[in-house]
């Protein structure tokens, strides 16, 4: 397996500005579900390190769930345009205040259609919360509730977002130099 370090182009985001940036974040939940209480749905697997920082933030009483999806052909690095769910939630949002956390939205499609599902289940409310957004690669306009950072059209990994399904654990967002990672190494 290839070391990171031998493709990482630049550390975009490092960890302390990662774990400040989720800290308002989860400020900004508390005040606007005072009152309330919030199911947060992870969108498996590239969620799973934002949605347990955010939680460990929030007061606001709150429940977790996650949801599985494939979107990318094998070895792609853009998401087609299909998305197949892998894993249901095990709650029923009916009546329930909802918010899908991403790791990234890149053209929308992923979470528009994830969206477009589950609103056919009647939640009270749906919002959605992403790390990163690559805003000037948008196709499906989707209205974004909670945005991490906005960041430019480059292929980033780390805190979540994979390289052919590895590098998630690192606690940074780097930015991976295509020339030099070598698929299969
Ligand atoms: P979308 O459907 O085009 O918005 O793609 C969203 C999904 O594509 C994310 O959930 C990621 O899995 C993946 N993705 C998009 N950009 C990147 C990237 O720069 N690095 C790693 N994964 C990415
Ligand atoms: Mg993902």
């Amino acid at each position: 397996m290839q070391d990171y370090h031998d493709f990482l182009a630049e550390v975009l985001i490092d960890e302390p500005t990662l774990q400040a940036r989720i800290t308002e974040l989860a400020q900004q939940i508390d005040r606007d579900y005072e009152g309330k209480k919030v199911l947060l749905v992870c969108i498996l697997r590239g969620a799973l390190p934002i949605l347990v920082d955010l939680m460990r933030h929030l007061t606001v009483p709150t429940a977790i769930d996650c949801m599985a999806i494939s979107s990318y052909g094998v070895g792609a690095r853009e998401s087609t345009g299909q998305v197949r769910m892998t894993l249901d939630l095990q709650t029923n949002i009916s009546e329930l205040d909802v918010i899908l956390v991403e790791d990234i939205v890149d053209s929308g499609r992923t979470i528009g259609q994830v969206m477009d599902l589950l609103k056919t289940r009647k939640p009270k409310s749906l919002k959605v919360c992403t790390l990163l957004d690559k805003a000037s690669r948008r196709e499906v306009q989707i209205p974004i509730d909670y945005r991490g950072f906005l960041i430019e059209n480059k292929f980033v990994f780390g805190y979540g977002l994979d390289i052919d399904e590895y590098y998630r654990n690192l606690p940074f967002i780097g930015v991976v130099d295509l020339n030099k990672y070598k698929p299969g190494l």
